[in-house]
């Protein structure tokens, strides 16, 4: 499958580089040429005796590093590669690397590459969520970086929460993917709605849901690798865009209903990952609403049900909705495949852990109208999009 591919697989000091000799391994059993970088803190962790044996390629990890070729010095190598994976990446290479700093041999390599990077952080919890590294992290995919997400769960630290570096069959998922692009969306428009609609009460509240767009931006980024045209309709987030998707930004669910209505005719699928606001607010007060001594009551009325209207409106397009719930999950997806006219659905049940709302993980199962279903195991949003994708494509109404 990577035969002919040039892969140079940098790794830094984190506990999980004892991971990357199966990544390796794998890639080999793939038939890739691998070429693997350490920083000189990855040496304690895994040995370079381990990597060079099994990429069959000097590894490298001093600055001054000379194999006897003289055509495979690193310059020469960070040009040569089809992609840069570095995993674990360490807190401290994303900084520098996020900085321009070249001051060991794999952030050296990585400023003169001119191949695309991917990065696969890992780390303790608290050092991911530290708002300086999600900064340059944002900074990064922002250049065109590609981020791995990590998993979350017990890390080897004793915390837990996101910053496990994904498993090895997953790392190289991602690196076959991105060598191998599936371009079966070409010449296909896709809407795909994310995020939580925003219901306003008065000029400074609103009503709304803990969505923040991610499993919709996710499906956005992989339909629009795939070669569809994207239209990402999105209610307020604070996700950049996935680049090459047409995005239509709305806040209510009324506004939302009028994007979704205006583009469907020209769409072959429409992917509702929106979690939409079944009720607003009566009357949005023009000014503040004051407090007084008594219980404020609040009217909320019906907001309309797009995904319904959808379906009541559908002719060719494939319609997929979510389904967010707490209990009773295949059971109340499946009401809502019949109610609204869906292929299928995606049911997450957002009370598990590294499902639902504001994860990088999802555990969704997809529900057909026949009943059948097709439990997925947790995986990071782009591979559930990915494989939410596959359903699609794989629907005999898709393929007509
Ligand atoms: O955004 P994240 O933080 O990544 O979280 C992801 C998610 C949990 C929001 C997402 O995976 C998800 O489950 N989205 C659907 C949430 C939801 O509103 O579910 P629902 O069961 O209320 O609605 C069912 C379907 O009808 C959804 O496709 C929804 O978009 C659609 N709907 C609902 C109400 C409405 N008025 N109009 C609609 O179109």
């Amino acid at each position: 499958m990577l035969r002919g591919k040039v892969i140079v697989i940098g790794i830094c000091g984190g506990i999980a580089a004892y991971k990357m000799a199966e990544v390796v391994s794998r890639l080999k059993k793939l038939e890739a040429e691998v070429y693997v970088i350490m920083t000189p803190a990855a040496t304690e962790f895994i040995t370079p005796m381990t990597l060079s044996t099994l990429s069959q390629n000097a590894v490298a990890v001093d600055m001054f590093w000379q194999t006897g070729d003289p055509h495979i010095q690193h310059i020469e190598l960070a040009q040569r590669a089809d992609v840069i994976l570095i995993a674990p990446a360490t807190a401290n290479m994303v900084g520098k690397i996020a900085a321009g700093i070249a001051d060991d041999l794999l952030s050296t390599t990585v400023l003169a590459a001119t191949a695309p990077v991917m990065l696969a952080p890992s780390m303790n919890v608290h050092m991911y969520e530290n708002p300086i590294f999600q900064e340059n992290l944002k900074r990064l995919h922002r250049f065109g970086y590609q981020i791995v997400s990590p998993g979350a769960g017990f890390l080897a630290c004793g915390d837990t929460g996101p910053g496990r570096l994904p498993e090895p069959e997953i790392l190289v998922q991602e690196l076959v993917r991105f060598l191998s692009p599936l371009q079966d969306l070409t010449g296909k428009t896709v809407l795909v709605t994310a995020g939580g609609t925003q219901e306003p009460l008065d000029p400074v509240r609103y009503l709304t849901n803990r969505s923040t767009g991610k499993m919709g931006y996710a499906i956005a980024e992989a339909a629009q690798k795939r070669g569809a045209r994207v239209i990402l309709v999105s209610a307020p987030t604070t996700l950049e865009p996935p680049a090459g998707v047409d995005i239509v930004p709305v806040t209510t669910a009324q506004a939302m209903y009028h994007a979704v209505m205006e583009h469907y005719p020209q769409c072959d699928a429409v992917i509702k990952a929106a979690a939409v606001a079944d009720y607003r607010p009566r009357l949005a007060a023009n000014q503040k609403i004051k407090k007084e001594e008594n219980n404020l009551v609040i009217e909320l009325e019906r907001n309309p049900d797009i995904l319904f209207e959808l379906g009541l409106q559908k002719n060719h397009q494939i319609l997929v909705g979510f389904a967010a719930e707490t209990q009773n999950l295949t059971e109340y997806a499946g009401e809502k495949i019949k109610k609204k006219n869906l292929d299928f659905i995606v049911a997450n049940d957002v009370t598990r852990e590294g499902a639902g709302f504001g994860t990088d993980t999802n555990i969704v199962t997809i529900v057909y109208p026949d009943g059948r279903m097709v439990p997925l195991a947790q995986m990071s949003k782009l591979e559930v999009a990915d494989r939410i994708l596959n359903e699609m494509t794989a629907l005999p109404r898709w393929k007509k």
